[in-house]
């Protein structure tokens, strides 16, 4: 599936809308392949109203909503051993009522919570402003929203 930028938005607005939780989300790419977009639409669509700066200095920031529920937004990339995940409070992470999304999650090494999805991002070489999507489901992780590619979005 190959999403234009407000696809993708509202396609992560409607997964922040309807997953249950607890829910964790490996978003897998390359820099500026559009992680974090989606991570911020996810998180508006769960209801968070402030904004989602990068978590790339902090590696987690983390939101409350008027839904009750937790969005957690973590960002590997600076990670230097998956050791210093344990200063993060990753033990108890992914659980609960929280969503968690984690960018560059292959730094976490084996300790990603046991059920997520992989959602993978990657730019066509002939299209910048498309991005192709690869879904992976680890374990039993809440049903994800399907793709709804409708005329709004155009
Ligand atoms: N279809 C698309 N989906 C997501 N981002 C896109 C798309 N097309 C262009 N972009 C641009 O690509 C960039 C993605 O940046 P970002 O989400 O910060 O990447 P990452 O977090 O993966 O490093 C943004 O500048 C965004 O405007
Ligand atoms: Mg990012």
């Amino acid at each position: 599936m190959r999403l234009d930028e407000l696809e993708l938005e509202s396609w992560g607005e409607r997964i922040g809308i309807k997953i249950k939780t607890p829910a964790v989300i490996a978003l897998q790419g390359r820099l500026g392949a559009g992680k974090s977009v989606l991570a911020r639409a996810i998180g508006r669509g769960a209801g968070v109203t402030a904004d989602m700066p990068s978590p790339s200095f902090n590696l987690l920031l983390r939101y409350s909503t008027s839904s009750g529920r937790e969005v957690v937004h973590v960002d590997l990339y600076r990670l230097r051993s998956p050791d210093e995940l344990w200063e993060l409070g990753w033990s108890a992470i992914g659980q609960g009522n929280e969503i968690l999304m984690v960018e560059w999650a292959d730094r976490a090494g084996p300790f990603m919570p046991q059920d997520h999805w992989i959602i993978g991002l990657s730019a066509p070489y002939d299209d910048r402003s498309r991005r192709d999507i690869e879904i992976k489901r680890i374990g039993r992780p809440p049903e994800l929203p399907s793709f709804r590619t409708s005329s709004l979005s155009k």
